[in-house]
């Protein structure tokens, strides 16, 4: 069967919008309708006027399309591929109150790699592009920011003006990226290194630049340089070869791919229009709660 045909058939028939995370493989990406990051694909989602969404990505993006646009069928390749780090974040409303009573003035920052029950208790939602403007646009002092101590300790680093009470969690993949090896790389070819946040701050102190996945792509096609060392999730190097096709990309070892953005491929995308599932459900005043940091995300980033 050829999937893409089929894909494109399906997707003009049933009215889809496929959105697309760098991170799935480039045969994906090439059928979206729209790829991007986390923040710019929530916008798309928010904005979509289809009848039905379809997220390749993982399940906290389907969940926050559907909080941001409820009355949409959203529809995922494979409600298996979760994010490590999300479900790291676990916290009992009692221990956000008790923070509250310790740190007078505390917002509650969550990274959108949360789940939505995560989401419901926080106050504002942020992403690795936004993170820094709207924490800094914050009044409060006090922040607790869950659930990636890499990127907390990031922003935490940008504006010193703020207390940061950081949460424990990491990405399974960014946060072993290895020093040694990084910094070998960039010795032998003097490549700019290209760092997520995600990533431990002795990765951030090798890099030429640090930004979300968008702004490391914007980067490339601003500088286009001889290459790149690439510190974040290969399947972005398939959108960073058009942007200079003629940079070499170099993917450290020690940086693995997602398994779970991997398990979203063609022939799922080709079923999930097929069926319309596996369809994102949330009990609606779980949804409603979870829309206010994330619809307050949107306004100030
Ligand atoms: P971006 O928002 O930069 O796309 O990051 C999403 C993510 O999951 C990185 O691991
Ligand atoms: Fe989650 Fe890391 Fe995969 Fe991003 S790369 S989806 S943070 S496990």
């Amino acid at each position: 069967m050829n999937y893409i045909e089929e894909i494109k058939k399906l997707k003009k028939e049933k009215d889809v919008l496929i959105l697309a995370h760098y991170y799935v493989s480039g045969e994906i990406q090439d059928v979206a309708d729209r790829i991007g990051d986390s923040f710019q694909l929530a916008k798309d989602a928010q904005n979509a006027e289809n009848d039905i969404i379809c997220f390749c990505g993982v399940n906290f993006m389907g969940e926050s399309a559907k909080v941001l646009n409820s009355s949409k069928k959203v529809i995922v390749l494979d409600d298996n591929a979760g994010c490590p780090m999300a479900d790291m974040a676990k916290i009992s409303d009692s221990d956000i109150d008790k923070l509250r009573e310790e740190y007078d003035d505390l917002a509650v920052v969550s990274y959108v790699n949360t789940t939505a029950d995560i989401k419901s208790k926080s106050d504002v939602c942020v992403t690795s592009s936004n993170a820094v403007k709207i924490v800094s646009s914050l009044p409060n002092k006090n922040i607790y920011f869950l659930p990636d101590k890499n990127l907390g300790s990031y922003i935490a680093s940008k504006l010193p003006e703020k207390n940061f009470i950081l949460h424990e969690g990491y990405c399974k993949y960014h946060n072993f990226v290895d020093y040694d090896e990084v910094k070998k790389l960039k010795t032998d070819t003097d490549y700019d290194v290209l760092v997520h946040p995600e990533c431990p701050a002795e990765i951030l102190s090798l890099a030429d630049y640090i930004g979300s996945t968008k702004a490391l792509l914007e980067y490339v096609g601003k500088t286009k340089k001889d290459g790149y060392i690439v510190c974040t999730e290969s399947g972005i190097i398939h959108q960073m070869k058009k942007y200079s096709s003629e940079s070499e990309f170099i993917t450290p070892k020690s940086m693995k791919q997602c398994k779970d953005m991997k398990l979203n491929t063609l022939e799922k995308l080709y079923y999930a229009l097929l069926n319309e599932g596996p369809e994102v459900n949330m009990r609606e005043d779980l949804a409603s709660r979870a829309l206010v940091p994330l619809k307050r995300m949107m306004e100030l980033g």
